[in-house]
This record gives structure tokens, C-alpha cells and sequence, in this order.
């Protein structure tokens, strides 16, 4: 039986699962998905930041002063790896709208599967800040394991990572690279085929989102 790291947290809750089939389902248009994409990511926002820090403030209720408690979203970073991340970010800033983004534009060569960087721009202070770094898929592990090892150059207070979709291979990648970054997942697919697809997945997350294909 396969056992899996104790810092990953499996979002199962029926709303998250529901929209998932939806998105699945190669019938699905880019506009249904892109949406339920984004309903997903808000949904996925809450659990993930569960344990963000908050500090208290004073307010004016109409009947009297009170201390009440708020978060400083500025200290939060999403991380987008490109392009598929980009489906992720609208739903999480809906949720955290003050937080700072940033961008890791990686793309695979389709001979070896290693993750090559083209684009890397972050908010000043990173080490200020926790980070949370958003892909759709969670496939081989090569793009998530180098943007992480690029940001980690950066020394954010923390950093987890947040996927709709991965498999036993890319949780154990991930895990082994970093063993001190949490994974958020909304799903353990099967497998990878030897294209890095996951199995049975929903196919090419950047297609589906920009329908490019
Ligand atoms: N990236 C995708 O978009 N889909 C997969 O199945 C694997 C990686």
C-alpha cells in the first residue's frame, strides 16, 4: 500500500469533488471549466489558509469599541507557475484580495520532461512573506520541484504548494525534493503515462483553461 507524507492534506469536501468531475469530463467547454476552476480555487483558498497569522485591531462597532481580529493579506504571496497556475489565481485572490502575486514561467521539454525557467519576477521582501504556489497539476514534479528550489533562494517565511490534481509519482518527487513544503490537493489520480500525463487526470490543464487545443 502506498503511504503518503503527513504534510499532505487531501481537500475532500463534496463541493471541491463535485466541481472536479464537472472539470474532468472532456466534454467540458473552456469556459466551464475556467469557471469551475475558479469556484475550486476558492474553495481550496480556505482550507489552505487555515493557519494563516492574524493580529487584533481595534473597530467601532455602531454600539462600542471592540478588539476584534483580522489578516494582513500583504504577507501572502501566490505563486503562479505558468501558465496553467493562472487558472488558480482569480478564485485564491477573490478569497485573499490584498495578497501579492507572483510568476514562474517553466515549461517542460517534451523529450526529457525537465523543467526549463523562462520568467521569474516576485514582490520585493520575500522574506517577509508565506508563500503559496499554485498549479493545476502535480504530474512528474520537475516544474513544481524547480520553482520552489527558486524561491526558496528568495528565503520566504514559508511555502506550500497547492495543485487540483497529482499522483502517487509527483506527491513523492515533490516530498523528496522538499520535504518541508506542504501539498494541497484536491485529488491522487492513479498514474502518470510516459507522456507525464496523469492517469485518468483531465488532460492538458493550460489547454482546457486557455482552449488552445
Ligand atoms: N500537466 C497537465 O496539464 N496535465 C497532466 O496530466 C500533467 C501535466
Amino acid at each position: 500500500m502506498t503511504t503518503f507524507p503527513e504534510n499532505l492534506h487531501l481537500i475532500d469536501h463534496p463541493l471541491v469533488q463535485h466541481k472536479l468531475t464537472l472539470m474532468r469530463r472532456k466534454d467540458a467547454s473552456s469556459n466551464t471549466f475556467r469557471t469551475l476552476l475558479n469556484e475550486v480555487s476558492m474553495l481550496m483558498a480556505y482550507e489552505v489558509t487555515r493557519d494563516m497569522p492574524m493580529q487584533d485591531i481595534e473597530i467601532e462597532t455602531p454600539l462600542e469599541t471592540m478588539t476584534a481580529r483580522v489578516i494582513d493579506g500583504k504577507k501572502l504571496v501566490f505563486v503562479s507557475i505558468l501558465r496553467a497556475g493562472n487558472g488558480i489565481l482569480g478564485g485564491m485572490l477573490s478569497v485573499v484580495p490584498g495578497a501579492r502575486v507572483g510568476h514562474v514561467g517553466l515549461y517542460r521539454d517534451p523529450k526529457t520532461l525537465t523543467a526549463i525557467e523562462y520568467y521569474f519576477k516576485m514582490p520585493h521582501d520575500m522574506h517577509e512573506r508565506d508563500v503559496i504556489v499554485v498549479d493545476p497539476m502535480l504530474a512528474t514534479g520537475n516544474s513544481a520541484i524547480a520553482a520552489v528550489e527558486r524561491i526558496k533562494e528568495l528565503n520566504p517565511k514559508s511555502i506550500k504548494f497547492v495543485c487540483l490534481l497529482t499522483c502517487p509519482e509527483g506527491i513523492a518527487a515533490l516530498h523528496k525534493a522538499h520535504p518541508d513544503v506542504p501539498l494541497y490537493t484536491a485529488a491522487i489520480d492513479r498514474q502518470l503515462d510516459e507522456h507525464g500525463y496523469i492517469l485518468p487526470g483531465l488532460g492538458d490543464a493550460g489547454d482546457r483553461i486557455f482552449g488552445t487545443k
